[in-house]
């Protein structure tokens, strides 16, 4: 009876209910009569199963209840209450999945692309498009919904949500694959959760140790992250924030963010080959006031950097007051890199 009487109450109803059986059981001219007789048995649990459901109606209408339920949402019950997409169809969040079959899963194969939303307006929305057809393209993965119809998802989602602040991911997998192996019919899966740029780490800026990798096909932004998720305890251990990728001693770029330094000549520079094209970086590249030189970058060149930064979506730009142990500038966020960053947030925020 106490089973069935917790699964249909909350934690707050068992706990009660619990008190309220154990009291009655040890008054013992009761313990007497449920033992011997049955028929009273039966007379208890109803008169408890109707306590339980009155209890229940009580806290519903009066109590925290609902309130819990309803008004004060944790963010992980944000996070249920939103909307996701899979394929062409609207799904709860916490139901959205995908069976495990597909590539992405077996293989690590699928790409993706991540903007954000101010004010629920998308940002860069077509850039990121651009580079999520490019990607879909490069990968074989023959997309069933054409630009126009993806903008009208997104636009829903973000109707539908109503998370004003947030990230969006737009995720193409490899589909289920029959052996594991062969490439099948792509699964789309569009994703929102709340973001909000945190304007306090840009005078924080990072440290970044270098590590010798290149990204597999590193103009696509493929779901594959395996070097910079295994690097973690190695950053941790060496106490620093990233890593800056660079291979046979020319610099690349971060895991999940591009690189830039200002050079004695305050030249601005950034690795031209072999990296992610950011949408940020493009955007930098675009500012018709700075002169950016997208150019070999060597780890030679890095130790007389006078200032450096990285950028991305989230980061917007985020200075570099440390590589390998070496102090860059003099640990403070630099005049370019402040007035660059300025740029960068009046162009996202409009
Ligand atoms: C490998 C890599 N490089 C660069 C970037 C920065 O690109 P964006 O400015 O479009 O966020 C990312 C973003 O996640 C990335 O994964």
């Amino acid at each position: 009876m106490l089973i069935f009487l917790s699964t249909f109450g909350g934690s707050k109803l068992k706990i009660l209910l619990t008190v309220i059986v154990r009291h009655v059981a040890t008054c013992n001219s009761v313990k007497k009569q449920i033992n011997t007789n049955h028929n009273q048995q039966i007379k208890f649990a109803i008169i408890y199963f109707e306590t339980g459901v009155k209890i229940k109606l009580f806290l519903k209408k009066y109590g925290n209840w609902n309130k819990r339920q309803t008004k004060h949402l944790k963010p992980h019950q944000i996070m249920s209450e939103s909307y996701s997409i899979i394929n062409t169809d609207f799904v709860l969040k916490n139901e959205a999945s995908i069976l495990i079959s597909d590539l992405s899963i077996q293989r690590g194969y699928g790409v993706f692309d991540f903007f954000r939303t101010i004010n629920n307006k998308p940002v860069f929305l077509e850039d990121h498009l651009d580079r999520f057809f490019y990607s879909a393209s490069k990968m074989q993965l023959d997309q069933h919904l054409n630009r126009i119809e993806i903008k009208q998802f997104v636009h829903q989602l973000i109707e539908k949500n109503n998370i004003s602040d947030s990230g969006i991911r737009i995720t193409l997998t490899g589909g289920y694959s029959e052996d594991g192996y062969s490439l099948a019919k792509p699964n789309l899966l569009i994703t929102q959760s709340a973001f909000t740029f945190n304007t306090d780490i840009f005078n924080k800026g990072i440290k970044l140790i270098t590590f010798n990798h290149q990204r597999q096909l590193p103009s696509v932004k493929t779901i594959d992250y395996l070097m910079a998720i295994h690097l973690q305890p190695f950053i941790k251990s060496q106490n620093a924030d990233d890593v800056l990728y660079h291979h046979e001693n020319e610099i690349t770029e971060c895991p999940r963010s591009n690189f830039f330094m200002v050079n004695e000549k305050d030249e601005i520079l950034t690795p031209s080959k072999n990296i992610l094209k950011g949408i940020t970086r493009k955007n930098i590249l675009s500012f018709s006031d700075l002169d950016v030189k997208e150019t070999v970058v060597t780890l030679k060149d890095i130790k007389t950097a006078k200032e450096a930064f990285i950028t991305s979506t989230t980061k917007n730009v985020l200075p570099v007051f440390e590589i390998d142990g070496k102090t860059i500038g003099d640990g403070k966020p630099g005049r370019i890199t402040s007035e660059i960053y300025k740029m960068v947030c009046k162009m996202k925020e409009g």
